[in-house]
């Protein structure tokens, strides 16, 4: 959900900040803005509804707005319409203070009422125009802006990272945080804050994270750090080892399908440091085979596709741990009292690593005892830095809303970690688990196979694209990966989409099947082909149109009955979903070009859902 920066330094502020902005618009992009500060023009404030774009060309690149201290905002609005008065920053009654918000207040309506009382008027209907009010008001007590805003933050309640700056302080940017994330980067014309290092990559790998509860002052060359109480802490700096060209098209029309292309590259580093001569090492992490034997219980915890990594991993760690494995969405796991205690396992799964479901379900996860093993995909970020071990997927900054790379990523290494936990627990044979691991080794080279022929789901695309409705059909893996294939296509290309247990069609969902329906039936899974088969029978005989998914041994097979087959290459069965993930997202891609879609960054949608 938004994103914020800021910048103090010898350069023209505006122009970084738009920059810093375009990169972390996945974050936000209903609406966009910018404060500046110079000695002449004192506070400048330029804000607007719509994508990024409209804000460049309105500033004609930034170069309207004159001063090298700034703050910055992209939208993804929860509090108040996305319009031109709604959009960040917000600039207190006087004028004096502007500042970017992103999280959510909650006892905002108490304290503006409380500030109404006291005759402040307020222009917009955003919880954050609240704190930027509630600033002026403390500011005006105490005259010292630092100890302005420890008052404030004493008294809101919620999810804040605030970039601030102020009339009165011509040099400073004020920044702090809890719940949402933030970093410092520290560039040597100047220093910035962002919600991501994507933000600020092109002038600076120096960052340090930001924690809760702490608040910074940045000038062009000192970074302060004070604690809530504001006591001076000494901060940890990291270098970012990735590449700017990470964070780029590189030539590619949309970062998804540069993010689908990446993925044999990102699976091959997610897993060769993880296997040495033959066996799963994972010296990342501290669980103990005593630790292990004694499991009692595991849950898999996510939201969205890295749910659909839980199911997918529910089926094969119980195949080889034989233990039982619990999947639950963590916007449901948080509120609905969990068995949990010290004897259980909670898998965390997360891409960006600050979902705010995903990571209150870890701390309640915490809080009742059990242990938390977090796979995430940004380093450094909240849910990684808390968890009790924390496993990275090395799949590099993911830009495209619809998440790719990053998915496929978390399968394989979440099949890793099912391997490395069954080698401990004795649960797993040795022929089998060599077997495993070496087709797993081979995933790269076969996904590339699959994305050789990426032109034959174009052309089905093509084909299929004007359908309003469409069912993704499969049982047990199958299943689970058809959860993924729809949601992939529903959210980029906004066609009605449901994945079904095949089981389940006879108990209602076949009377939706009519002539013409597009069923995508999946009969990847191998020990089940002959099931999947009778499916795409049943739902013929009832008039729909078959796309089936296979592997290549069934081909044939698969092509006598349904209208149009795709094929990857065959691997162990519980490696499959890997690689037949990749057709459904390129279909997805493909029929969301066909439709003229904004594939990248999706209506209504954020990458990063940082409110409850
Ligand atoms: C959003 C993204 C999805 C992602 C989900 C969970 O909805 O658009 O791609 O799967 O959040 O995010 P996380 O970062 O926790 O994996």
């Amino acid at each position: 959900m938004c994103g914020i920066i800021g910048f103090v330094g010898r350069e023209q502020a505006a122009p970084i900040l738009l920059d810093g902005l375009e990169r972390m618009e996945y974050r936000g992009y209903d609406s966009a803005g910018i404060a500046v500060r110079s000695e002449t023009k004192g506070l400048q404030v330029k804000k607007t509804k719509g994508r990024l774009k409209v804000l460049a060309d309105l500033t004609h690149g930034g170069a309207d707005l004159e001063g090298t201290l700034g703050i910055g905002h992209t939208r993804w609005a929860t509090h108040g319409e996305p319009n031109d008065v709604n959009a960040h920053p917000h600039v207190s009654e006087n004028g004096r203070i502007a500042l970017v918000h992103n999280g959510i207040i909650e006892n905002y309506m108490e304290l503006k009422e409380h500030l109404q009382k006291l005759g402040v008027t307020f222009k917009s209907d955003t919880d954050s125009e609240v704190v930027a009010q509630l600033l002026e008001y403390h500011y005006n007590e105490c005259h010292n802006m630092l100890e302005a805003v420890g008052r404030v933050l004493r008294r809101i309640e919620g999810s804040y990272a605030f970039g601030i700056i102020c009339a009165d302080y011509p040099n400073a940017l004020i920044a702090a945080r809890k719940d949402s994330p933030l970093i410092l980067g520290y560039g040597r014309n100047g220093n910035f804050i962002a919600s991501d290092v994507t933000a600020v990559i092109k002038y600076t790998r120096d960052v340090a994270y930001m924690d809760d509860g702490e608040i910074a002052v940045l000038t062009a060359d000192s970074v302060d750090v004070f604690d809530d109480e504001l006591v001076p802490v000494e901060k940890k700096r990291s270098t970012v080892n990735w590449d700017v060209s990470a964070a780029e098209k590189g030539g590619y029309p949309h970062f998804m399908l540069k993010e689908v292309m990446e993925q044999p590259e990102a699976i091959r580093k997610t897993i060769s440091p993880r296997i040495k001569n033959g066996r799963v090492v994972l010296d990342e992490i501290s669980l103990t085979e005593d630790y292990v034997r004694e499991l009692s219980r595991i849950f898999i915890v996510a939201c969205g596709s890295s749910y659909h990594v839980g199911m997918v991993s529910k089926y094969n760690w119980e195949k080889l741990l034989r233990r039982p494995v619990e999947v639950v969405l963590a916007s449901e796991f948080r509120y609905c009292d969990p068995l949990v205690d010290e004897k259980t396992l909670v898998v965390i799964i997360s891409q960006s690593g600050e979902t705010l479901d995903t990571m209150a379900a870890m701390r309640e996860a915490k809080r009742l005892g059990g242990r938390t093993l977090a796979i995430v995909n940004v380093v450094g970020s909240s849910i990684a830095r808390e968890a009790d071990d924390v496993l990275y997927t090395w799949a590099g900054p993911e830009i495209a809303v619809a998440t790719t790379k990053a998915y496929t990523t978390q399968l394989v290494l979440m099949d890793l970690v099912g391997l490395y936990l069954a080698d401990r627990l004795g649960s797993v044979e040795q022929k089998e688990y060599d077997v495993i691991l070496s087709e797993m080794q081979q995933l790269p080279e076969k996904m590339q196979q699959v994305l050789c022929h990426k032109e034959n789901i174009q052309y089905f695309a093509s084909r299929y694209f004007n359908h309003d409705s469409i069912f993704f059909i499969g049982r047990n893996l199958d299943y689970a990966m058809g959860m993924e294939g729809s949601l992939k296509l529903k959210e980029i290309s906004y066609i009605h989409s449901e994945a079904y247990a095949s089981g389940e069609l006879k108990h209602g969902t076949i009377s939706l099947i009519e002539q013409g329906t597009l069923v995508v039936a999946l009969g990847s899974y191998g020990p089940l082909f002959d099931k999947a088969m009778s499916n795409v029978v049943e739902v013929k005989a009832r008039g729909a149109e078959v796309l089936a998914l296979t592997t290549e041994n069934f081909r044939e097979k698969m092509e006598k009955t349904a209208d149009a087959t795709i094929a990857v290459p065959v691997t162990h069965p519980i490696l499959q979903p890997s690689l037949g993930v990749v057709p459904l997202q390129l279909f997805a891609y493909y029929v969301a070009l066909q439709r003229g879609c904004d594939i990248d960054k999706p209506r209504n949608l954020a990458k990063s859902v940082t409110v409850e």
